[in-house]
């Protein structure tokens, strides 16, 4: 999520940091490929200075990336994370609370902001190439810091969704699980992962 995020980010204009991997090469290559204003850096460096950061970690990684994140007061913290288990079958945190809420708790001075983790990471370069077509897929965020929620709806369109609010943080607790649906129908449905979906209004 966060090496395709990052590349799409960087080919939109955005100036992007790419950090937190095993191997630092791997960052580097992710950095030259994206083709725009992109570099490695550690997650410190990514930190500092940012208007945005993705936080896009396995769940079990989170208390390790925060810390060598640094101090992120004030930040906009972008979550795609779901709080999966070890094995990947199951969420830890549902229905009371969400993993984007429970981050927020260990950043409670950062504006965190639940997207993009509805989405498979297969769909997201077909969707930056539709971007000019008039019918755009939905992307569904939530939180509770209006100017982090501009933030995070520029992105959004930036990568060819259209940003559908779905209103404070808590909702994550509604958006993780629907996650799982949309997870399935991607992974387990007959019709590949290259999989978005779209709200239409009706009168
Ligand atoms: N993949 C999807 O389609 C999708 C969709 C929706 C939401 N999500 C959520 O988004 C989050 C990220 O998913 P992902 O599929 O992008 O995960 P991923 O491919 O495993 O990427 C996570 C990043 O964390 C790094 N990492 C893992 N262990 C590390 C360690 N011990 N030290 C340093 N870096 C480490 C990985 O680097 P390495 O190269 O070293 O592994 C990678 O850069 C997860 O919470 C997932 O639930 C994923």
């Amino acid at each position: 999520m966060g090496g395709k995020l990052g590349t799409i980010f960087a080919r939109a204009g955005h100036e992007v940091v790419f950090s937190y991997a095993r191997s630092v090469q791997k960052l580097k290559r992710l950095a030259r490929e994206a083709q725009g204003s992109a570099r490695a850096g550690t997650p410190d460096e990514a930190a500092r200075g940012a208007d945005a950061l993705l936080f896009a970690v396995h769940w079990s990684r989170a208390d390790d990336v925060l810390k060598q994140a640094g101090d992120l007061s004030g930040k906009v913290i972008v979550t795609c994370s779901l709080p999966m288990n070890a094995e990947d079958t199951g969420l830890v945190i549902a229905h009371t609370s969400s993993g984007a809420e429970e981050l927020s708790k260990k950043v409670p001075r950062a504006h965190v902001i639940s997207a993009f983790g509805t989405v498979p990471s297969e769909v997201l370069f077909p969707v930056f190439e539709n971007r000019r077509k008039a019918k755009r897929p939905s992307l569904v965020y939530c939180g509770d810091d209006g100017g982090a929620k501009e933030v995070a709806a520029g992105l959004i369109r930036d990568v060819g969704f259209e940003p559908e609010d779905a209103g404070p943080l808590r909702i994550a607790r509604y958006m993780e699980p629907f996650t799982l649906l949309i997870a399935q129908l991607a992974y387990e449905g007959a019709g590949g992962p290259e999989l978005a979906y779209r709200f239409e209004r009706f009168g």
